[in-house]
């Protein structure tokens, strides 16, 4: 029996939501196939060359070894294949979606039918590994897909947003060398303790932007799209004026912008289809010689799984 699991790649921090809101994206996506081997990895796709084989190699070890152990079933050896369809180190969550690959597969070649939480929290086990800290934002929207607003106490819960809704991606050219310990990197420039006006800040835009989204209301969107406690601490790691989105931001069609995940790539909140509204934020980014790829993606289901 050959599983496979196909997982989306995923932008974190929506607006106001550190560590909490994540959307899945159907630009990318990883591909995990297993089977019954001797222990091998295999990593192919178009981003493979950015993966550190024995890294990869270690985590992928870890987590098969947590899988079996929270589930109490015999660990068989396996022949692993990782297709990398998502760009590394780009705040795509490219981390999360292998690893939600990886666990969601297993959960079908053992035949354990796990609950979401628990794959959640498995795939967790990866994000904390190579990150230093159990953020569940990315791997519960590769895992769910939608929005989601990410728990491990209680079910995540799944926002599929108005269709209308879309995202424009503003990816550099250049990643800064950060590597695997980008993440960690961005999480250090944040700040031990916030001021109680700014935590008021973000629950009142975070209230706002669910409205918002359950609502399909793009005034409030608007004004929920934005963020006091991230954001300002990381623009550091962005290759890219704030000028340049201040600049987007008024644009037609386009609701706010944030930095996706950890960074360095920028996600642009757009209300329609129209190829007017993606020909102006390419406009703008051509006046500004931004040294990016601009792509325009849509909400992505969760992760599959098939056996072949
Ligand atoms: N919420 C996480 C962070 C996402 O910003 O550190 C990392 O992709």
């Amino acid at each position: 029996m050959k599983v496979f699991a196909k997982a989306p790649c995923s932008s974190a921090n929506f607006g106001p939501g550190f560590d909490v809101y994540a959307i899945a994206l159907d630009a990318y996506y990883d591909v995990v196939s297993l089977e019954g081997g001797v222990g091998n990895l295999y990593i192919t796709g178009p981003y493979s060359s950015d993966i550190v084989y024995t890294q990869a190699f270690k985590i992928f070890d870890y987590l098969h070894d947590r899988f079996v152990e929270y589930f109490g079933v015999e660990r068989e050896e396996l022949d692993i294949n990782l297709y990398k369809g998502v760009p590394v180190g780009l705040g795509l969550g490219s981390s999360a979606s292998s690893f939600a690959a990886l666990i969601k597969a297993l959960d079908k070649y053992y035949g354990v039918a796990s609950r979401d939480s628990d794959l959640v929290y498995l795939a967790s086990l990866g994000e904390e590994y190579v990150a230093g800290s159990r953020h569940i934002d990315n791997v519960s929207a590769s895992l769910l897909g939608g929005f989601v607003i990410s728990s491990l106490d209680i079910d995540s819960l799944v926002i599929y947003p108005p269709e209308w809704l879309n995202i424009v991606l503003v990816i550099p050219n250049k990643a800064f060398g950060y590597g695997d310990g980008k993440t960690r990197f961005s999480r250090g420039l944040l700040k031990d303790c916030y001021d109680l006006g700014d935590c008021v800040f973000n629950i009142r835009r975070a209230s706002y932007l669910i409205v918002g989204l359950l609502n399909s209301d793009k005034k409030l969107i608007r004004y929920g799209l934005s963020d006091v406690i991230a954001e300002p601490y990381r623009w550091s790691i962005v290759p890219f004026e704030r000028e340049v989105f201040d600049r987007i931001n008024d644009l037609d069609g386009v609701l706010g912008h944030y930095i996706s995940g950890a960074g360095p790539s920028i996600a642009i909140v757009i209300d329609s289809d129209d190829p007017d509204v993606f020909s102006g934020i390419r406009e703008i980014v051509d006046q500004y010689s931004l040294e990016c790829e601009l792509v325009k993606t849509s909400v992505s289901g969760g992760a599959d799984v098939w056996v072949e």
